[in-house]
């Protein structure tokens, strides 16, 4: 490479022109402002899904979309003091797809911070997860913010019980619709945890909490949901600057309850419809979300793409690069006191949502 080559140029040069608008990633830059913590960014890359055909076969489309990441983030300007892969790196907990994803990670040039996807867990119950790649929770403390990544996706015992074997635990817990399905939860164990790691902190620490699934409840049928979402709430509650970070959902999703706000992140492997536009579920998406419109369905890669947060003084302003769709930028609301949309917030000013029936 010569010396004088731009970054654009060489982009150009090395293939990947035009990637950075459609990296289905997201960079989460934290600034502070007049206050005098330090200023970062990490990258946020979720829902993978590698498959496993037989042997050392994967399907091309999803391997693609996390190497696109992958190489995404080791380009990115700032530099991310770190990732975090926000979990169902696997799709049906294979060793071989665990093992294909962390070959595909490793060649990211920061460190990785995990979060557990029910796609990564249910063949083993997190064996192979906890040996080969993290903790299934923990927290940590990085420039003033303290995170916590949590198991949000364990549930019922007798669910777990149920099944001939293992794989059939797997299969039912992968399927989106599934009436035999069963809940996401933290469970109490968990929660006694998380409450004893805030226990000594001061009530204005920004805490950032990562989980796979939405600490909400937003759709049951699909399990858009965490059955026990209020406590894991109840013990946040304190605190005056609270940020969720998720994925599961595969599509831009945001939400405030009380002090708390919710982001979700997009999937490198395809989205997910609206509920309403597909189930006709009329009131289960948070009335704060303006919905991304996909004007063409066929396009798997129209609700993937990339974005920058932007933590002001403990507050989100988020701002999604979206591959083959409009720009988002959501922005907490000081006086309002919940994230809103920069341009689409306002029911006059949006774009009328795709429906699929
Ligand atoms: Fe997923
Ligand atoms: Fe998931």
């Amino acid at each position: 490479m010569k010396k004088n080559l731009t970054r654009r140029k060489f982009l150009k040069a090395a293939g990947i022109a035009g990637a950075a608008v459609a990296m289905p990633l997201s960079l989460v830059e934290f600034s502070w402002g007049r206050n005098s913590q330090e200023n970062f960014t990490l990258a946020y890359v979720s829902d993978s899904h590698l498959t496993h055909i037989k042997g050392g076969q994967f399907v091309r489309n999803f391997d693609m979309g996390l190497k696109k990441a992958v190489t995404e983030v080791n380009f990115m300007r700032p530099k991310p003091d770190f990732v975090v892969f926000g979990g169902d790196l696997a799709q049906l907990g294979k060793k071989a797809e665990i093992d294909h994803g962390l070959e595909i990670m490793s060649r990211l040039r920061y460190p990785v911070k995990w979060v557990v996807g029910e796609h990564d867990y249910y063949l083993d119950l997190g064996q192979y997860w906890s040996e080969k790649v993290s903790k299934l929770h923990y927290s940590f403390d990085h420039k003033g913010v303290h995170f916590v990544v949590l198991n949000s996706i364990l549930t019922y015992d007798n669910w777990i019980n149920r099944w001939k074997s293992p794989a059939e635990r797997m299969h039912q817990m992968a399927r989106l619709d599934n009436p035999q399905g069963s809940p996401f939860m933290v469970r109490d164990r968990q929660i006694e945890w998380m409450k004893k790691d805030l226990s000594g902190l001061s009530k204005d620490t920004p805490i950032v909490v990562m989980s796979h699934s939405p600490l909400y409840k937003i759709f049951k049928p699909w399990n858009f949901w965490t059955e026990d979402a209020e406590k894991v709430q109840a013990v946040l509650k304190p605190f005056s600057k609270v940020t969720v970070l998720h994925g599961h959902v595969h599509q831009i999703l945001y939400n405030q309850i009380g002090n708390i706000s919710f982001q979700a992140m997009m999937s490198t492997a395809w989205p997910w419809p609206y509920p309403v536009s597909y189930a006709q579920a009329g009131n289960a998406v948070p009335k704060l979300t303006v919905f991304m419109n996909r004007a063409d369905p066929h396009s798997e890669r129209d609700a993937t793409g990339w974005s920058i947060i932007n933590l002001d003084n403990g507050r989100v302003i988020n701002d999604f690069k979206l591959w083959e769709n409009t720009n988002r930028t959501l922005r907490y609301d000081d006086k309002l006191g919940y994230p809103v949309d920069t341009k689409y917030q306002n029911p006059a000013d949006r774009i009328p949502p795709q429906e699929h029936y």
